[in-house]
């Protein structure tokens, strides 16, 4: 297990700036999730930390060590790729120790490494089947025994969820926390969707364009985010912006905080969609789309609305105040 510590890590690619300087502490053990768009850059500080690639400014240390120039295989991580990469004429078993092989480990040592993984990962049935005998949930845990057996000192995940279906992705999700709790390891995790985020994270990076917007614990970043970004972003369902409700700002409302029914504002219904045991009422409000959240969906037509809190932000800067 070990600490990792970015300092200003940013990368080019020829003229074009994909990251602008990253600062990060990550404390042993501790679970990050990097998060934001596609094409934010979140890949691309994953394999600086990776030395898949080198960044452009700025140092990378594991533990106190300084990896930044080092080569991946000399950087004590293990990586897990959405494409599960592996081995289609080797066994599961193989494919799982396959980094030890290589290593030159001996092959007791590979057996217990692999029987230990594939015990914690419930693939224990399956070592002897080839990948293509597998389901795509079973194939992905593969891949992530094949990172576990190398015990590196941190783990590095790039969307290892995103090409599973709705359900597996659920569960997929409780084991990764489940793993994390189990083993301790200092992991770094990327995602583009904002509830895995939420749900995985000891602390969130939410990145766009390149920056880090704002660095925090998950309930942190969704109760004080530090932007209009990192307000529209994070938070399910999303927050709505008012454009005129002010003269002076933004004003961003949570669906949580819109109070139906009383208030000093008046709202025309619109729709109405049910969640379940919620409903999403979404409103006009002088021209502007209001999304509240009830138990008692209301009646169409006009209804008078309050709110329990506002957020609001700078015009331009788009800046909390
Ligand atoms: N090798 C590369 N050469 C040029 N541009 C790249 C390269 N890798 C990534 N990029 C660009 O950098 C930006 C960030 O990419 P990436 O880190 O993969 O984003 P994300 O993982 O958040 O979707 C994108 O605009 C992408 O096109
Ligand atoms: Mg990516």
């Amino acid at each position: 297990m070990a600490t990792l510590k970015l300092t200003g890590v940013a990368k080019s690619f020829g003229p074009t700036r994909v990251l602008e300087r990253v600062d990060l502490d990550v404390s042993d053990g501790e679970f990050v999730v990097l998060v934001g768009p596609s094409g934010c850059g979140k890949s691309t500080l994953l394999r600086c930390i990776a030395g898949l690639e080198i960044p452009t400014e700025g140092t990378v240390l594991i533990g106190d060590r300084d990896v930044t120039n080092a080569h991946p295989r000399d950087r004590d991580v293990a990586m897990v790729f959405q494409s599960y990469a592996l081995y289609p004429h080797m066994s599961v078993r193989r494919n799982m120790g396959f980094a030890l092989e290589i290593a030159k480990k001996p092959k007791s040592f590979i057996d217990d490494a692999v029987d230990e993984a594939a015990r914690m990962l419930e693939l224990t049935p399956l070592l002897d089947r080839k990948p293509s005998q597998l389901s795509g949930g079973q194939r992905q845990r593969v891949a992530i025994g094949r990172a576990i057996v190398r015990k590196p000192k941190v783990f590095l995940f790039d969307e290892p969820l995103s090409n599973l279906d709705a359900s597996l992705r659920l569960t997929m999700r409780v084991e990764l926390k489940r793993l994390h709790k189990r083993m301790g390891t200092t992991m770094v995790y990327v995602t583009h969707d904002q509830i895995e985020a939420m749900t995985l994270a000891d602390r969130l990076v939410v990145l766009d364009g390149g920056v880090a917007q704002q660095i925090g614990s998950p309930m942190e970043v969704h109760d004080t985010p530090a932007n209009r970004f990192v307000a529209g972003f994070i938070g399910s369902p999303a927050m709505t912006f008012l454009e005129k409700f002010d003269d002076s700002a933004v004003v961003g409302v949570r669906p949580q905080h819109v109070i139906l029914g009383e208030g000093p504002h008046t709202a025309r219904v619109d729709v109405i969609e049910p969640l379940g045991t919620e409903s999403l009422v979404h409103m006009d409000l002088n021209g502007e789309h209001l999304v509240g959240r009830t138990e008692k969906p209301p009646l169409p037509g006009d209804i008078k609305i309050g709110f329990s809190r506002i957020y609001r932000f700078d015009r331009s800067s788009g800046e909390a105040l």
